[in-house]
């Protein structure tokens, strides 16, 4: 499974980045509200550190204004992948950018058939919403599930990339599905790496290797 980081946060990137785990990222409007106003600058570091993809969402609203937008992502960086919301409006315009081989996430996806459909227009990435599920009473897992399925049916291209993950077992829940990806914030990354158990397991071991007070293992 690729892992994204789920942020705009330079410095959070920049942390978790040595971990050697992390594929990519994905920005969206409110994670770029939370880092100023030089949304330019943000993206262009964040590009620039992370060497997989990195998912900038349009936010014009008009189709036109959208697929001028989305071109401009796209010749932002070279590692830059575009996030469309899904919109029937917006079905012409994922055509025209992957006939031109724009790489394209996307987002919102909160039904199999939704994922169907950006599918046969040959997406890179398509953003199931796992966490928003959860919120309204659906099981985000069954429906993830189907849409793995759904993939390996119909062997479409298109990446599923397990989006809206807020805790642990939504993340394992996406691993069950086969997910392709999973974004996660960083503070759930900070989970996984920081269990009570193996810190208290490696200051056991510690403890008790300090009883023989020796300088090093061979000497
Ligand atoms: C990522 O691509 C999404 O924008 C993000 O996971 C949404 O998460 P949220 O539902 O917690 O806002």
């Amino acid at each position: 499974m690729k892992i994204f980081l789920d942020t705009a946060n330079r410095e959070l990137i920049k942390n978790l980045l040595p971990t050697g785990v992390i594929d990519g990222i994905t920005t969206n409007p409110s994670h770029l509200s939370k880092e100023g106003s030089d949304t330019r600058g943000v993206l262009r570091d964040i590009c620039a550190m992370v060497p997989g993809p990195v998912s900038i969402e349009i936010v014009e609203k008009h189709p036109d204004a959208v697929l001028k937008q989305a071109r401009e992502i796209a010749a932002f960086a070279k590692n830059a992948v575009v996030k469309i919301p899904f919109a029937v409006e917006y079905m012409p315009v994922i055509k025209t950018l992957t006939s031109e081989g724009v790489k394209l996430n996307i987002t919102l996806v909160f039904t199999p058939l939704q994922a169907l459909m950006v599918a046969k227009l040959g997406v890179t990435y398509i953003s199931p919403f796992l966490g928003r599920w959860d919120d309204i009473g659906v099981d985000s897992a069954e429906l993830l599930e189907q849409i793995t399925d759904l993939k390996s049916t119909y062997d479409f291209e298109s990446e599923i990339l397990a989006a809206s993950i807020r805790n642990i077992i939504q993340w394992q829940k996406a691993v069950e599905a086969a997910a392709d990806v999973a974004t996660v914030p960083p503070a759930l990354l900070d989970q996984v790496f920081k269990h009570p158990l193996t810190e208290r397991g490696i200051e056991l071991f510690d403890a008790d290797w300090q009883k023989l007070a020796k300088k090093s293992l061979f000497e």
